[in-house]
């Protein structure tokens, strides 16, 4: 039997094209007539909703390719079994009312229930973008952006709940948080918060996101999006290994160069997830947000909950064109570092090569071979720290952040000194002195553990259960947070140090409730918006046992995270093309290092493995030069000039994935300046092959009409865009395996 809600029956043919009332300055949010449809548009795209005039529920209209008109409702009647609630396109759906699908907010009421019934109440637009208190989140004036805010309220249980649109013009995003204020006069509990959540039409759609694990990150991940439930979550407490919170839709037929996609990136370090519902209509909800498993978020009266926000953006160039809007906004309007834009300091990290079996001499030696080969910045990994528990291995001393004195007998101060007096090879630049930490952590082998047991993270009795044999701290506590911020400011007094690496090696398993985990993020950030406020000459990178929290969270704050802890040349390609996906390359940290390689035994050539670590931000070695053979030692010079060389290009261009080593035996990838003077391809052959042979590489993104002269350093030719792009290049590879080839094209 058919049933037709009423609500149905009262929308049939409702069409109402919207009037646009431009109400911002720079026209980017229009509401209709009827003060109840809105638009947020740029030349290319628009985010439009509308309230329902029964329910005052919002209804999701359309997020793509630009339209001029709202049309709500355009999907007419759905007569089926059902509620007003279940079969329509919802904006921010809440649970309780016979929407049966998987909800964006949840909120469980002083009585126990968990009905929520918000409904429109008004809008106000404002020009730029308000912060988010203590959250990390995109940035803008005026000029850039604009918000709107939606104003629901709950009659019932007296909470409110206002979301955030802001949409970025230039760059086709548009980014959405919330906060739920408890204006009642008894506790509320945030079970449940999407930040993002949209019911797309029935289309065909592919999901495609990052999955993997330590040492093996960002593997991309494309299937169909079909009925049901489907999605992925971290519950380690952090971003993670195993999943990055970033996911988008495509229709089947988009590539990497043409078709629409929808990106979505959380801005957030803690647990989180991604849930897509294909439903009986067809329709696709699409949630992401916190992880309900580590929330249960308490609200007093008169409190407010703020959810992290989610960025989206739209593309009709595949999803190269997704990354190049997610990589722009990042750079201009998310990372707050001063070293966003600056070419990075080439650098040996001590971490590979001589671990824990070092002093200031042999650091100062190792310190004097990286300046030899041409590093300016030299990092001192682990095991620098530590007196009562010196951190001669890894279950020793995390917490005791003052320097071992068997390895520093008169602390940091001479010991950056005598790097600081080292100059790099052929210049009159002085060595600068970079640091490993890891302040969220300790080792039950401590004076710290020993005199606060009480401040890690743990669940009553239960047994702390220890990874890489320790436990993490609990950010969650203001006097840990204070803790923190006085001994990394100490270690900056101590002695001019010039980059910190922030290492984090575990994850979170007991918690005294699941909140402990947004308040450990919250406290986490307060720690780090505190320490890069005071110290913006510092370069930060952040680390987590590899690239466990590459997120958009952290890249607020510091300028570049370590991609993995795998840096064998071949699976790098696999880990930095996925990374690229939502992050640019320009924020990604990538070395050098030995071979056979420490991780997957694998060898190959020193150019391959250069080639490689150059198409990212911060380039480096992680191996013990003295172990070099003289070959190496006179190649590594020219390589570390290459790299500087084209490094500009690779921090400021826009990035093109030509081919990827998931798909192609000949991978390639392009940075190409933002005024189109100046491009770097980098291209490689992963096995000697005879047949078939290898397709043209056709450029993207350069001038068709410029003229280019493209070299490789040691010859030159002059090609048009056009020829470059539409024709292509045919590279001569040699018949060996790991190539590489690095050509720079100049307009003259
Ligand atoms: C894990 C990091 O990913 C490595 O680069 C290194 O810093 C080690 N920790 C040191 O313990």
């Amino acid at each position: 039997m058919r049933i037709q809600t009423p609500l149905a029956t009262n929308v049939v043919g409702s069409l109402f094209p919207l009037l646009a009332l431009c109400q911002d300055n720079a026209n980017w949010i229009s509401v209709g007539d009827d003060g109840r449809s809105f638009s947020l548009s740029s030349s290319n795209v628009s985010y439009q909703f509308h309230v329902d005039p029964l329910t005052l529920d919002l209804i999701h209209d359309h997020w793509g390719a630009y339209a001029a008109e709202t049309v709500p409702d355009f999907n007419g009647v759905v007569s089926g079994w059902g509620t007003a609630y279940t079969y329509r396109r919802r904006e921010f759906p809440d649970l309780g009312r016979g929407d049966f699908r998987v909800p964006a907010i949840h909120i469980q009421h002083s009585d126990g229930d968990t009905v929520s019934a918000f409904s429109y109440t008004g809008y106000d637009i404002n020009p730029g973008k308000p912060s988010l208190p203590g959250l990390p989140a995109t940035y803008g004036s005026e000029g850039d952006v604009s918000t709107l805010i939606i104003h629901l309220y709950d009659n019932y249980s007296d909470i409110s709940a206002d979301l955030y649109y802001s949409i970025f013009p230039r760059y086709n995003a548009v980014t959405r948080s919330f906060r739920i204020t408890n204006n009642g006069s008894r506790d509320v509990t945030v079970l449940r918060a999407s930040s993002w959540s949209i019911d797309m039409p029935n289309e065909e759609l592919e999901m495609i996101d990052l999955y993997g694990d330590w040492a093996a990150e960002a593997r991309i991940n494309r299937r169909s999006v079909t009925y049901g439930e489907q999605g992925f979550r971290s519950s380690a407490g952090y971003s993670s290994h195993f999943h990055n919170p970033f996911l988008a839709l495509a229709s089947p037929s988009t590539t990497e160069s043409f078709g629409p996609v929808t990106g979505y990136s959380l801005v957030y370090t803690g647990s989180f997830s991604a849930d897509v519902e294909r439903w009986s209509t067809g329709w696709v909800r699409v949630l992401l947000g916190l992880n309900p498993l580590h929330l249960s978020w308490p609200v007093a009266p008169g409190e407010v909950f703020t959810s992290p926000e989610v960025v989206s953006v739209y593309s009709e160039q595949g999803l190269g064109g997704m990354s190049r809007s997610f990589h722009s906004l990042y750079r201009n309007h998310l990372s707050r570092s001063n070293y966003t834009f600056e070419t990075r300091p080439p650098l040996l990290n001590s971490w590979e090569g001589l671990g824990f079996d070092f002093n200031q001499s042999s650091m100062v030696k190792l310190a004097k071979e990286a300046a030899d080969l041409g590093c300016s910045l030299f990092v001192n990994d682990d095991g620098w720290f530590g007196t009562d528990y010196p951190r001669n291995n890894d279950s020793l001393g995390l917490g005791d952040w003052t320097p071992d004195p068997a390895k520093f007998p008169d602390g940091l101060g001479p010991y950056v000194e005598q790097v600081d007096n080292i100059l790099v090879q052929n210049t009159s630049e002085h060595v600068k002195l970079g640091l490993w930490v890891e302040p969220e952590m300790v080792s039950p082998d401590s004076d710290l553990y020993k005199r606060h047991p009480e401040w890690c993270m743990h669940a009553g009795n239960h047994n702390r259960t220890l990874q890489r044999n320790q436990l993490v701290l609990n950010l969650g506590l203001q006097e840990v947070q204070d803790y923190i911020i006085t001994v990394i400011e100490s270690i900056l007094d101590s002695a001019p140090i010039k980059y910190i690496k922030w290492d984090n090696n575990r994850g979170i398993h007991e918690m005294s409730s699941p909140s402990a985990n947004h308040a450990n993020m919250l406290g986490l950030y307060r720690v780090i918006d505190n320490l890069t406020t005071a110290h913006p000459e510092v370069l930060w990178e952040g680390c987590a046992s590899g690239g466990a929290r590459f997120d958009a969270g952290l890249l607020h704050y510091w300028p570049q995270s370590w991609t993995s802890d795998d840096t064998d040349g071949l699976e790098r390609l696999y880990i930095q093309f996925g990374t690229s996906y939502p992050y640019p390359p320009s924020a990604m940290g990538c070395h050098v290092s030995a071979v056979p390689n420490h991780q997957t035994g694998r060898t190959t050539p020193l150019a391959f493995r250069a080639a490689v670590a150059s198409m990212c931000g911060s380039f480096g070695f992680e191996l013990d030069p003295s172990t070099l053979t003289q070959e190496e030692l006179d190649t590594i010079p020219k390589l570390i000039s290459t790299q500087q060389r084209i490094n500009p290009t690779v921090i400021n261009g826009d990035f093109y994935r030509l081919a990827l080593p998931d798909q192609s035996n000949w991978p390639a990838a392009m940075f190409v300046s933002p005024e189109h003077d100046s491009a770097v391809l980098f291209a490689f052959q992963i096995r000697s092959a005879l047949k078939p042979l290898p397709p043209p590489l056709k450029l993207q993104g350069l001038d068709p009409d410029a003229k280019y002269t493209v070299s490789n350093g040691t010859w030159e030719q002059n090609w048009s865009g056009s020829t470059l792009m539409n024709i292509g290049l045919s590279l001569s590879w040699p018949t060996s395996d790991y190539e590489s080839i690095i050509l720079t094209f100049d307009r003259h």
